[in-house]
């Protein structure tokens, strides 16, 4: 495994984690953070070993944003010609299902690089918010987008509008995180939520994760014929002559990952 200086990089059997580490800076998401996280993601994607990924930070902050730091000095031409931050789109091209396991701060680029991920696990800790516009500037990796898809319209401009920060409750009520666990268990959870997709079938697991992204792209009756097309697929797949051959058998599937 590569070695890097921003993030952490762990494995627990089939789950790949990444722990954002700039304790100094809250992970406040620098170049070099997106390079890390994006190259250590690419490596795990490709990884067949691998069959969910875990994104986490500290208990204070998953991130909190941007590194503002590293912005401020930047003129227009700077960030138009550097093109800051298409290459966080990267992540969102990830194949291995994603889990965000929020505690804490996940503000601005924070929260962009959680709604990215799959599935965003909560702890009681959490605070969401694009509090981008206090800075006078707005989101720049999807925020406006992906908060908006999540949430609904009204919440997604008040929280861009006024940089209000929402706490874990509200963000699960809002349909933003599956779930909420006690802070303490936060690690635990998402281990144990990354392993039991791990134990699914990894090219099935990225068919059903491309169709439901498949639902933000396009209209219902072409989602639906996506699905129903990529549903016909996993009958070619061994692994979906295991999951019903276990089935009628009473046994446990064992998934070849094929
Ligand atoms: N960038 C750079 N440094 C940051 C940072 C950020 N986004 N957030 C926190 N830090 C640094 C602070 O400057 C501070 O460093 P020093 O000790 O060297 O001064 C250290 O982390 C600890 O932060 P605080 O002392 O501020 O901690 P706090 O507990 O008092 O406050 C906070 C926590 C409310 C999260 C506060 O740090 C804060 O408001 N941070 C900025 C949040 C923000 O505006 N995020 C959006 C960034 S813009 C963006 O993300 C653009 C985009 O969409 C791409």
């Amino acid at each position: 495994m590569t070695s890097y200086e921003t993030i952490l990089i762990d494995r627990k059997d089939r789950v790949g984690v990444i722990t954002l580490n700039r304790p100094e800076a809250l992970n406040a998401l620098n170049l070099q953070v997106m390079h890390e996280v994006i190259a250590a993601a690419t490596e795990f994607d490709r990884d067949p070993g691998i069959g969910c990924i875990v994104l986490t930070g500290s208990a204070k902050a998953f991130a909190a944003g941007a590194d503002i730091k590293e912005m401020q000095p930047n003129s227009y031409m700077d960030v138009y010609l550097a093109d800051w931050f298409t290459a966080w789109d990267r992540l969102a091209e990830i194949r291995t299902p994603t889990i965000a396991a929020v505690s804490g701060y996940a503000l601005g680029g924070g929260c962009e690089l959680a709604m990215i991920c799959d599935i965003i696990l909560a702890a009681d800790t959490a605070k969401f918010g694009q509090p981008e516009i206090k800075l006078g500037v707005i989101p720049g990796i999807g925020g406006s987008q992906r908060l908006t898809r999540a949430v609904g319209k009204a919440k997604a401009m008040e929280l861009c509008l006024t940089g209000r920060m929402m706490d874990a409750a509200e963000a699960e009520r809002a349909g933003l995180v599956s779930r909420i666990v006690p802070a303490a268990d936060l690690a635990d959870e998402a281990i144990s939520v990354a392993t039991t997709i791990a134990g699914m079938s990894l090219p099935i697991a990225m068919m059903a994760k491309e169709s439901v992204n498949r639902a933000f792209e396009t209209t219902l009756a072409e989602g639906v014929r996506f699905e129903r097309r990529v549903f016909h697929a996993t009958f070619a797949t061994a692994d979906q002559k295991e999951g019903m051959a276990a089935f009628v058998e009473k046994r446990k599937p064992t998934f070849e990952h094929r």
